[in-house]
């Protein structure tokens, strides 16, 4: 099957090209198309690619190409994995946010709506492509951020997407070390939106162990996340590390006052990692790449993508889905990150237990936000941008909301196409 990355110039793809490496026998690909605007980027990553490859005794060919067009043509699937405005962008989405005492971050609050703004019409453009070039029936795997709205963008305009995030499986890696079982026999019962989930069961062969895990393993579930273990153990489920941005708010906030912003990080280590793939001695995923926060992402595409294309039967996965009545107080065009029964039709929400008040209540809000987020990026406007961050949890305050508003439109202007 051919396999199509929009975004393949970055720095992540020979994490997703090692994924199919070692898995050739669960995902037959016998071509890689790396699509990216940056001839450069790909001038690198592609070279690189081939090379694992060809370490791994895999026969398949990657080609890379600025032409999306060229690049979709026959895909059976298509992952996208793009970042609209780079690095910089993102270094604007995780400052201009402190200066109004809310959380800079790049998927939540006023940044995640400033890189949703970016990216749902350029999304929006590349599905309109793939549909007409490669099909209506060509899987679009969405990893792009922030996946919840981006994901909901695609469905309302009634592509046949699906949206992905590594949370979960991370998740997954981590407590099966913990417990010391093989991460296979784990299932997560995890549920809310994406970068808004809690685990509220781990089922090993059926056994919930989560008990076990909160009641001896919640120091080295802290360590990770980042959240205190008494917390977990009152909550009676496992937050997400993303949800430090609202637990511990305050506390991040003055972190960030005096740190810099993960983007500059990120572009350093990214430096770093193009100079690895640029010498020709390098055959293997470096370690470096475990310095980024998408860690086994590729293993979760590569088994996503398997159960999407038909190679598995029903498979269960964590994957982003129309809610469709799983949670039953939110309505059934949102977008929901839940377990769910996934094959060559899609993905389909298991039951969900009734969800506590605890964390119902932040579910609807930020799912409320996510809907007007979404009519912002599609319709345009300053008063609809700050209608979304009105109705944000983190924000909420009418003179905040509307500096936020004219803060974000003026460091985005080049490129929001309403502006
Ligand atoms: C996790 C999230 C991704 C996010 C990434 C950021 O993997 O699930 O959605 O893109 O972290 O990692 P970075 O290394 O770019 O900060
Ligand atoms: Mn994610
Ligand atoms: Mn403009």
């Amino acid at each position: 099957m051919k396999l199509t990355v929009v975004g393949g110039g970055s720095t992540y793809t020979p994490e997703l090209v090692d994924g199919i490496a070692g898995r050739r026998t669960s995902l037959a690909v016998d071509e890689i198309v790396l699509v990216d605007p940056d001839e450069h980027r790909l001038g690198i990553v592609g070279p690189f690619s081939r090379r694992l490859l060809e370490h791994a005794g895999h026969p398949a060919k990657v080609r890379t190409t600025t032409s999306l067009e060229e690049g979709v043509e026959g895909a059976a699937a298509v992952l996208l994995q793009l970042r609209v405005g780079g690095q910089k962008a993102r270094a604007s989405d995780e400052t201009f946010p402190l200066a109004c005492g809310c959380v800079g971050q790049e998927t939540t609050g006023a940044g995640g709506l400033a890189k949703a703004l970016r990216t749902v019409p350029v999304v929006l453009d590349i599905a309109d492509e793939v549909r007409r070039i490669a099909g209506p029936d060509t899987w679009i795997v969405n990893f792009t951020n922030p996946v919840g709205i981006v994901t909901r963008a695609l469905l309302q305009a009634g592509h046949r997407a699906i949206g992905l995030c590594n949370v979960a499986i991370t998740f997954q890696r981590w407590t099966s070390a913990l417990l010391g079982v093989d991460p296979s026999t784990v299932e997560l019962e995890h549920v809310g939106l994406n970068h808004l989930t809690w685990e509220r069961g781990v089922l090993v062969d059926g056994v919930d162990r989560l008990p076990e895990l909160l009641a001896d393993h919640v120091e080295g579930l802290a360590e990770h996340i980042g959240i205190d273990g008494a917390l977990m153990r009152r909550l009676n489920m496992v937050p997400s590390y993303y949800l430090n941005y609202f637990y511990n708010h305050d506390a991040v906030l003055q972190k960030q006052l005096g740190s810099p912003p993960r983007a500059e990080v990120v572009a350093a280590v990214e430096e770093e990692l193009l100079d690895i793939y640029r010498d020709p001695s390098v055959v293997t995923k470096p370690d470096q790449l475990g310095q980024r926060g998408g860690a086994y992402y590729s293993e979760a595409a590569v088994q996503l993508v398997h159960a999407l294309t038909g190679g598995a039967g029903a498979e269960r996965h964590v994957v982003n889905v129309r809610n469709n009545g799983a949670l039953p107080f939110l309505p059934d065009d949102a977008v929901v990150e839940v377990s769910s029964t996934v094959d060559s039709s899609g993905g389909v929400p298991l039951p969900v237990r009734p969800v506590e008040p605890a964390i119902s209540g932040l579910i609807s809000h930020v799912t409320a936000y996510e809907h007007l987020a979404l009519e912002a990026a599609v319709r345009g406007g300053r008063d609809r941008v700050a209608n979304a961050l009105l109705a944000h949890p983190l924000i909420g305050q009418h003179a905040i909301a509307d500096r936020l508003a004219d803060e974000l439109i003026a460091q985005n202007r080049d490129l929001l196409p309403w502006v």
